[in-house]
């Protein structure tokens, strides 16, 4: 049964950058169905300035009540709280999943679903003793190139697949700003093989509809960290940027002060937990990885090989798909090049160059049959962050068929049309993902294949 009826009540954990993407939703195009109803972060001046900006986009409009993280059941019993968007770090998701399950909520989480084998077990259990939905919000699912991908090769196009072949480049600013930020701490985020190609493997996945089975991997600090940093002479003697003369003129450097949004949403919440968002890339205290090469075997007897490398002079991905009728071959150019001195007032738009025109590339997605001439697949334009994968993936989660239209104990959409695409990610989808990326850092340690099911069995 729906917890409420009417119009559903809705709780957004972790009051970050990205969180605005769900605050902006709820109070927006999505404020007839669900009502955003509560906030919850350890960060009592971030919580204050959303609902400044929902003041501001929103006149006359009450404030949203803003609970301190050790309020949260509380925030739920008095709030009446039936939908829970878990938003903050990596880290501590699952224990806001299982706990908002655990209340009788459902739960839209953001990727990656969770940083280790045991805190994904919990989750899975959890959603099923409770029979709530959990929703991964793997919002690239929605992206509509990655739509037509999953169309071309569902219809056969190229037969059955032998092998992909990925590679995801993220550029200076976006891939040096998880060396700045908390990300940097494996602890926090579980590496960029979790928390940034919890995306990709999810994607593999789903094109493909098959599980991974082994794992092989190397990986390692090549260009970040103080060592680097040293051997190359790139590194800096400051710890953060902000006040430290030694960050003048650095183009690894972020300058919060410059940015209302940064300033506002970490600069001036420093007071209460002393979180620096402006940390020196090239100083200690990375322990995650920033050039990963895998290789892994599907239960479809599918190969992939992946690259990720987060210091490229350009952001976007290559993937191509062999199969026994031919090729189908992706390039995505998010930025064609990486400008040392990108300004905007939107933190997305700091990391991704969102608002510099110059810099943005092109998609071409190319079906190559035998023995025929290659082709030119068009799929809908995506305006909006991620290629137009978020503004879609808004409509599954919080439209007419999400969870937020009700629907609580169904373990699926809600009432209505499926989505022919399957897009809509679970808390297995989130966890198939996550293990792909577990037994990666597991190989990096080892130097050994890895078993998927031996680290979790979904
Ligand atoms: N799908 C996407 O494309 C996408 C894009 C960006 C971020 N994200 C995800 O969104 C999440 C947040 O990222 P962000 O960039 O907004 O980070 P952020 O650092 O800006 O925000 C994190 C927030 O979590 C809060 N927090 C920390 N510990 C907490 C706790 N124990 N309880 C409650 N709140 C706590 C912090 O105070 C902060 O407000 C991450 O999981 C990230 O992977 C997803």
């Amino acid at each position: 049964m729906p917890l409420d009826t009417a119009r559903r009540r809705c709780a957004v954990v972790g009051l970050g950058a990205r969180a605005r993407f769900f605050t902006e939703a709820l109070t927006g195009p999505y404020a007839d169905r669900i009502e955003l109803a509560a906030l919850c972060d350890v960060n009592a001046h971030r919580m204050a300035v959303h609902n400044g900006w929902i003041a501001a986009d929103h006149p006359g409009r009450p404030p949203v009540p803003a609970y301190d993280a050790a309020g949260f059941e509380e925030m739920l019993r008095r709030e009446r709280i039936g939908l829970v968007v878990v938003c903050g770090v990596d880290r501590t998701h699952d224990d806001y999943i299982v706990r908002a399950l655990e209340a009788g909520c459902d739960v839209v989480t953001e990727k990656p679903m969770t940083t280790d084998a045991p805190r994904a077990r919990r989750i899975l259990d959890a959603q099923r003793r409770t029979g709530g939905q959990v929703r991964v919000a793997f919002n690239y699912r929605y992206n509509p190139v990655h739509a037509a991908v999953r169309e071309t090769l569902a219809a056969g196009s190229i037969g059955e697949i032998g092998s992909v072949h990925f590679e995801w480049l993220l550029d200076l600013r976006h891939g040096a700003d998880y060396f700045r930020r908390w990300h940097r701490d494996k602890a926090n985020s579980g590496g960029l093989m979790v928390h940034k190609a919890t995306h990709h493997f999810d994607l593999v996945n789903w094109w493909l509809g098959t599980t991974p089975e082994t794992v092989f991997a190397q990986g390692g600090l090549f260009f970040y960290g103080d060592e680097a940093g040293r051997r190359r002479g790139l590194a800096r003697d400051y710890t953060r940027a902000h006040g430290s003369p030694a960050a003048d003129g650095d183009p690894f450097a972020v300058r919060l002060a410059d940015s209302a949004v940064l300033k506002a949403l970490y600069l001036d919440a420093e007071a209460e937990d002393g979180y620096h968002r402006d940390q020196n890339v090239f100083g200690p205290g990375v322990s995650i990885e920033d050039d990963m090469a895998v290789l892994v075997r599907y239960a479809s007897g599918a190969t992939l090989t992946y690259h990720l490398t987060a210091y490229a002079p350009w952001e976007g991905y290559r993937i191509a798909f062999n199969g026994s009728e031919g090729r189908l071959e992706l390039l995505v150019e998010e930025s064609t090049w990486t400008r040392p001195d990108a300004r905007t007032d939107r933190a997305s738009a700091v990391m991704h160059g969102a608002a510099v025109g110059d810099e943005a590339g092109r998609t071409e997605l190319t079906l190559r049959r035998f023995w025929e001439r290659p082709r030119e697949i068009k799929a809908a334009s995506g305006e909006g962050g991620h290629g137009g994968g978020d503004i879609r993936m808004l409509a599954d989660l919080f439209g007419e068929h999400g969870p937020g239209a009700g629907g609580h104990g169904t373990g699926g959409p809600g009432p209505g049309a499926p989505d022919a695409l399957g897009r809509a990610a679970d808390a297995t989808d989130g966890a198939r993902s996550l293990v792909t990326g577990l037994a990666a850092n597991r190989s990096f340690e080892t130097g050994l294949p890895v078993r998927a099911r031996d680290l979790l069995d979904i």
